[in-house]
């Protein structure tokens, strides 16, 4: 693939730099070797922006950092994806789940009032913050030069609009269900992309993601290298950790309870493929997604334009 010679000449110009971040050599399905810990973060005692989780390798070393953003544009706490979130720092990433308000809204206060007119700045205050924030604070050692933006749902607005603010300072996104009403332009320098679906999540009565505002629709609005799937049987609750699924499916549409281990066993997988190969360089890593005999789970579709040509990537890429 054109894609991966690309990451291999990439390799070859950083080649001191990238051969000192850790790599992941195993399947990204199977758990990540490493042991996690966590650092909460907070706004009162640390003066951060935002209330913060980390997650990070406990084993020194430099780790390629995700920041992550979960449902109704980051009003939905990052604490609620602790189980998946850890699971991707385990194959060796430092992962920082932030709440925009934490920890929730006031009494009486209308959601949809503050998200209309939000205002991201606190989120790019708060990166800027754990640069220096996170200085010895853990064995871990942060790359922030290797940089993604995770979200969920529509934390995918804030993501998107985020990378449409500034196209340098991220190397890979990852949107999982997304939704987002400013997903209509196309994004100009997109950076590499994951968009993830779920069958459930537009089904039923309660639909939690919208057609025209979802992954394929930020897949439209991409260009190479994009990658989209969409699995079965699955829904929008089932990322979260199982004490908030019961309260989650009371408004999304309900999944196989039974499943959720297996579930999270194979996000916590994809989401790592995309960042083992785009910010840990391993190469082959995006077969575990390109590929679909290597996918764990049944897929409803699935769509790749990862062969760019060069010239296109090196715009993305620096
Ligand atoms: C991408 O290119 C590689 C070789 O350069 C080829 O084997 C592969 O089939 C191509 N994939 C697609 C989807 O075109
Ligand atoms: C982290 O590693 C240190 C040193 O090996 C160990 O003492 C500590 O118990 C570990 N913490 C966790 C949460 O694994
Ligand atoms: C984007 O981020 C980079 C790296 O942090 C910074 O140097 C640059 O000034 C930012 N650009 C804009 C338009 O904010
Ligand atoms: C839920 O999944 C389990 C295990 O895969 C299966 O045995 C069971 O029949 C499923 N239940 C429903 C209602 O689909």
């Amino acid at each position: 693939m054109k894609f991966l010679t690309f990451i291999a000449s990439l390799v070859c110009v950083l080649g001191y730099e990238v051969l000192s971040i850790y790599v992941d050599w195993g399947n990204p399905y199977d758990m990540g070797r490493l042991p996690v810990n966590d650092l909460t973060i907070t706004e009162t005692i640390d003066k951060s922006p935002l209330h913060t989780t980390a997650h990070y390798p406990n084993q020194s070393g430099e780790y390629p950092v995700v920041f992550f953003i979960g449902g109704m544009n980051g009003y939905v706490l990052s604490e609620m994806y602790t189980d998946v979130l850890r699971m991707v720092a385990a194959h060796g990433f430092i992962v920082f789940g932030v709440d925009y308000k934490y920890p929730a809204l006031n009494d009486g206060e209308n959601i949809f009032k503050p998200i209309l007119k939000q205002d991201l700045k606190p989120y790019f205050n708060e990166i800027d913050f754990l640069k220096t924030f996170m200085v010895n604070k853990s064995p871990a050692k942060p790359v922030w030069n290797k940089l993604a933006l995770m979200c969920h749902s529509s934390g995918c607005d804030c993501t998107l609009r985020m990378l449409r603010m500034n196209t340098t300072m991220f190397t890979s996104t990852v949107f999982i269900e997304p939704v987002s009403f400013d997903a209509f332009e196309k994004v100009p320098n997109p950076v590499p992309a994951l968009m993830y679906g779920t069958e459930l999540s537009e089904k039923g009565l309660t639909k939690c993601c919208l057609p025209g505002t979802d992954f394929r629709q930020f897949y439209k609005i991409w260009k190479c290298p994009r990658l989209a799937l969409e699995v079965a049987d699955f829904g929008h609750c089932d990322i979260l950790n199982r004490e908030f699924w019961g309260v989650c499916t009371h408004i999304c549409t309900k999944s196989n309870e039974t499943r959720i281990d297996e579930y999270h066993k194979f996000i916590q997988g994809a989401m790592s493929s995309f960042v083992i190969s785009t910010l840990q360089m391993r190469q082959d890593a995006i077969t575990y997604l390109s590929d679909t005999t290597k996918i764990p789970v049944k897929l409803l579709e699935h769509q790749t334009d990862l062969n760019c040509t060069l010239e296109k990537k090196s715009d993305q890429l620096f």
